[in-house]
């Protein structure tokens, strides 16, 4: 596993940029797995930014997100169909029969996980976008989640419920259950790039490059990919040896 450590949030951002860029421009029908939360959204801005400055054509890319709460509907300004519209699909002017989530209404959750499953089958990702939970979950993969598990219903941890109130008015507001790919599906991608910043995710990340590979942190299953690479700044890298700050390593 390899790891950038940016000086900020910005750089880490710029730098995730010309990773997905780059792809998208040797392949124009490229499938991106995209993240929701706060963490990628200056990537999102910096790929806003580009297709207004360079007119970088998005119209045969295909999008997959990682994970949807269980019952808000895609109109609801928290789920996390509304946040990828409101943030990225369309400004990149990506057709929305291209973009594709957990439905969170769906009413047969077993059925809408294989959907989803069939869904990705048929749309190998050439690289997924990752954040991380301060308990090192990765997509709604709490921990204990078994690294054999494809699209399934979690139910949140206290942690991640409170971590995520900020974006709602109560923390009674927030979804307790979310649809999520497994971690069986994360590492099926080609690539893939997880983003951290900020203080609150240096334990997460100490563990996930350094930590044994356990269910107990699911982002220590990245270990095993033979194409993943961290990316964070210098708040996110603080708890990390000496010799791994010191910028790009493998
Ligand atoms: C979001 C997701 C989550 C977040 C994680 C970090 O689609 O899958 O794993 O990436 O909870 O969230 P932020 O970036 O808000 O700290």
């Amino acid at each position: 596993m390899k790891w950038i450590v940016a000086n900020t949030y910005d750089a880490m951002s710029r730098w995730a940029a010309d990773i997905v860029l780059d792809i998208v421009r040797q392949n124009p029908r490229a499938v991106l797995g995209l993240a929701t939360g706060a963490t990628p959204i200056g990537l999102y801005e910096a790929l806003v930014r580009d297709k207004r400055e360079n007119g970088t054509d998005y119209s045969q890319i295909t999008c997959v997100n990682l994970d949807e709460y269980c019952g808000l509907p895609e109109t609801h300004t928290q789920s996390y169909a509304y946040f990828m519209r409101h943030h990225l699909l369309d400004a990149l002017e990506i057709p929305r029969a291209h973009a594709f989530i957990e439905n969170g209404m769906a009413e047969d959750a077993m059925e809408e996980c294989r959907r989803y499953d069939a869904l990705l089958d048929k749309h190998p990702r050439d690289i997924q976008i990752l954040g991380i939970g301060s308990n090192g979950h990765i997509a709604f993969n709490e921990p204990g989640t078994s690294f054999d598990k494809t699209t399934h219903v979690i139910s949140l941890a206290e942690s991640t419920i409170r971590d995520n109130a900020r974006f709602f008015s109560s923390v009674d507001e927030v979804p307790t259950r979310a649809f999520t790919m497994g971690p069986k599906s994360i590492l099926a991608s080609k690539k893939i790039l997880i983003l951290a910043s900020g203080s609150g995710k240096a334990k997460a990340v100490l563990d996930t490059l350094t930590g044994p590979v356990t269910e107990d942190v699911p982002a220590s299953c990245l270990q095993t990919h033979p194409d993943c690479t961290l990316i964070c700044d210098e708040a996110a890298a603080a708890l990390l040896p000496a010799e791994w700050k010191a910028g790009v390593g493998v």
